[in-house]
């Protein structure tokens, strides 16, 4: 008998550069299609064919040979909202409507803690600018994967522009998810340990949240 309920459930996980975020989504996901789910798997930025041209935009450096400057703060979240307006109109409701489980790789918090926290344009403004683009779209459940500064810095790739700004950006990244996941109620998991125990730990919390 599944511990699982049946019906749609749209869950995020969260956390800064180096938490081991994506090797936890795909371990959620084979669970969940394990016990039976149809769960379509995804990510922000960047997941529909507009948004992968978006992601281009705001993610890749400035093309300096035509003077191209970096992206002021407000385009750059901006430019995450309509990333994420096209995400949810053309994978994440359809999904729910259909009854499908939806696992993303960040959602709305990435944007409060980037854009409105480490780049100062505040909380509330990029709040409201996304509950634009989401239409008012919230996750049944948004799980945080916390790490030490230490363990995310030598994790952390330099893949992308938000990568590649200095330690100092991602300690400040690191310390407001843990501050904005006390006052809106998103469910902290210590990621510093074994991806295996990382991986029972989220699995637990979503058996207790969607459980039935
Ligand atoms: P992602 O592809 O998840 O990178 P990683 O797997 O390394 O965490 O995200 C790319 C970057 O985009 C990441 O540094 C976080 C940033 N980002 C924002 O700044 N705001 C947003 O709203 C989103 C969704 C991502």
């Amino acid at each position: 008998m599944s511990r699982l309920r049946e019906t749609a459930c749209f869950i995020v996980l969260e956390g800064a550069d180096g938490s081991g975020k994506s090797t936890q989504v795909t371990r959620l996901v084979e669970r969940l299609r394990g016990s039976g789910r149809t769960v379509v798997e995804t990510f922000e930025p960047g997941a529909t064919a507009l948004g992968s041209r978006i992601r281009a935009i705001v993610l890749d450096g400035p093309d300096e040979s035509v003077g191209a400057a970096s992206p002021a703060a407000i385009t750059e979240a901006l430019l995450m909202a309509a990333d994420r307006a096209q995400h949810v109109a053309e994978v994440v409701r359809p999904a729910l409507s259909r009854g499908d489980w939806v696992v993303s790789d960040r959602f709305v918090p990435s944007s409060l803690i980037y854009q409105g926290v480490a780049r100062g344009l505040g909380v509330d403004a990029v709040a409201e600018v996304s509950a634009w683009a989401t239409d008012g779209l919230e996750p049944d459940l948004i799980i945080v994967l916390d790490v030490a500064d230490a363990v995310a810095d030598t994790r952390r790739s330099q893949s992308d522009r938000l990568e590649r700004e200095g330690n100092e950006f991602h300690a400040a990244v690191r310390a407001a998810y843990r501050d904005l996941a006390r006052t809106r109620g998103w469910t902290v998991v210590d990621a510093n340990t074994d991806a295996e125990v990382v991986a029972d730990q989220v699995w637990s919390i979503v058996v207790e949240v969607a459980g039935v």
